[in-house]
Order: C-alpha cells, then sequence, then structure tokens
C-alpha cells in the first residue's frame, strides 16, 4: 500500500483505511480513551446520541452498553461508505439487540455540515480522534483554512438540543504515533488474530504518517487545548472542560450547548 498520492486524495473515504483502523480498538491508549469517553458521555434512559466518525462503531457500542440498551437511539454517521458494515455488524452483537432505526447508520462527510439532522434533533454527540480531519479549500487564497472544523462545531451546537452535552476527542499537536504504538504492544499478545493486528497496526502508522504530513500543510487540524476551547466558545458553547488521554496523544472535551 501506497500513501504518497496526490495532495487532495482523502484516504479516509477508502475502505482500507477504513479497516485499518477497525483494529484501533485492541490498543491499551484506545482503551484507555474508551473508558475515559465514557465516562463522560454518560448515556441515559431515552437519549438520542449521534456518534461523529464513527468507524467500527466503538463508541456507539459505548453508548448502547453504558445504558444498558436503555438510549432512545444512536446514530452513526462516518464519510466511509465501509462502516456501514461494521455498523451492521456491531447492531447483531449487542445485547439487546437493537432495531436498525435504534441504531443506525449514515454516509455524512461532515465537512459540509450536518444538514439531515434538524436543529435540536439530539441529547448527546460523540466523536472519536474524527472531527480533526473536516477539510476545507479555499480556492481563492490557494490555501487549506479551519473553515470545516469550524464548521462542525457551530453543526454540533446546533443539532443539540439546549442543555445538550457534546464529547469528543482529538490528537495533541504533532502526536507521536510511535509512542501509541509501543503501548499498544501488550494489544499484540493479547489479540486472537496477531498477524491482523500487526498488518493493521503497520497500516494506521503509515496512514498516521500521511495524517501528519496533511495536518503540517494545514489541511487537518491537530490544535492546542486552548486553541480547541476558544473555537467551543466562538460555536456558542458553555462548561468546557478537557483532559488529556490515549497515552497523552489526545485531548477529551466536554461542552454544553446552553440551555
Ligand atoms: C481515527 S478514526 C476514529 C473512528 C472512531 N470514532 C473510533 O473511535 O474508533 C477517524 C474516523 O473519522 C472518519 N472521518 C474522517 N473524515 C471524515 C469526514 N470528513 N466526514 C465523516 N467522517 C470522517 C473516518 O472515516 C474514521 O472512521
Amino acid at each position: 500500500m501506497s500513501v504518497s498520492s496526490p495532495p487532495d486524495v482523502n484516504f479516509w473515504f477508502d475502505k482500507r483505511c477504513a479497516r485499518a483502523f477497525w483494529s484501533q480498538c485492541e490498543l491499551p491508549p484506545y482503551r484507555e480513551l474508551l473508558a475515559h469517553t465514557t465516562d463522560w458521555m454518560a448515556p441515559t434512559r431515552g437519549e438520542r446520541w449521534l456518534d461523529l466518525g464513527c468507524g467500527s462503531g466503538q463508541l456507539t457500542r459505548a453508548l448502547w452498553d453504558h445504558s444498558e440498551g436503555q438510549v432512545a437511539s444512536v446514530v452513526a454517521v462516518d464519510c466511509a461508505a465501509a462502516n456501514d458494515d461494521a455498523i451492521a455488524l456491531l447492531r447483531k452483537s449487542l445485547t439487546p439487540q437493537p432495531s436498525p432505526e435504534r441504531v443506525s447508520f449514515q454516509q455524512v462527510d461532515f465537512s459540509h455540515g450536518l444538514p439531515a439532522f434538524a436543529d435540536g434533533t439530539f441529547d448527546g454527540i460523540v466523536s472519536g480522534l474524527s472531527i480533526q480531519y473536516a477539510q476545507h479549500y479555499n480556492d481563492a487564497e490557494g490555501r487549506w483554512t479551519t473553515q470545516a472544523y469550524d464548521g462542525i462545531l457551530a453543526e454540533a451546537r446546533r443539532v443539540l438540543r439546549p442543555g445538550g452535552r457534546f464529547v469528543f476527542s482529538v490528537n495533541v499537536p504533532d502526536p507521536g504515533w510511535l509512542r501509541v504504538a509501543f503501548h499498544g504492544i501488550p494489544g499484540f499478545f493479547r489479540t486472537t488474530k496477531p498477524l491482523k493486528f500487526f498488518r493493521n497496526s503497520m497500516r494506521m502508522l503509515r496512514y498516521g504518517s500521511w495524517l501528519k504530513q496533511e495536518a503540517a500543510r494545514g489541511r487537518f487540524h491537530y490544535l492546542p487545548a486552548d486553541t480547541i476551547r476558544a473555537k467551543l466558545v466562538a460555536a456558542g458553547f458553555e462548561r468546557i472542560e478537557h483532559r488529556v488521554s490515549y497515552a497523552r496523544q489526545a485531548f477529551l472535551f466536554r461542552a454544553y450547548r446552553p440551555g
């Protein structure tokens, strides 16, 4: 696999990239992040949730399991159509097994906002290491901008009900993928499919170098915590808090729509 293609290729839409990240959940740093995120989501009976950039649906699973199947619904969205299969498989493995209406998948490119959802639709939104990949290129200025990143924060606020919460993780500036991989070594010894685990870990590292390269030229956004906090304030969020997680390679944020 080569990831040195024309600068505007977005591998996130590609089935191979989507599948490479399906194994991420076996990495101890990811398990740490999942535990921290689940703690801050605290989903309860009857709530409607959105999982932005759902990948294989680990956070969708956490919402279901943590509420003991009592959340009203989870809409899992991702730009990669391949993740539809992952969510279908996930649905079959959940207890109690939800209907396709209660745990659903929609292919959405959040760089263009969330037009499929009306104002105030959700009680909570979760997003794991995803919104940093919102991309916008300004043709007139010939450069990548943070317009889509700012846009997805504003859209998250719009589709939350007043008082609703947004829990999301993003990578720290210049993330150390090797540090994540190093902390992931125990996962290699625990997995039942070590070869698949190793192959996907290598793929993740290679996609990781593409992601860092694109972040360096402003297409993707590994921002300092203060910058993210300021953007959340500008988007109209309040009660903003954050912590570090994922072997110190990610920030986890929680913020509320005033209401
Ligand atoms: C690092 S993976 C995280 C997946 C999942 N949230 C998890 O915690 O395992 C990033 C995810 O963001 C999705 N993504 C990237 N850019 C996107 C976009 N513009 N619109 C929707 N999803 C996007 C990718 O397809 C991928 O599934």
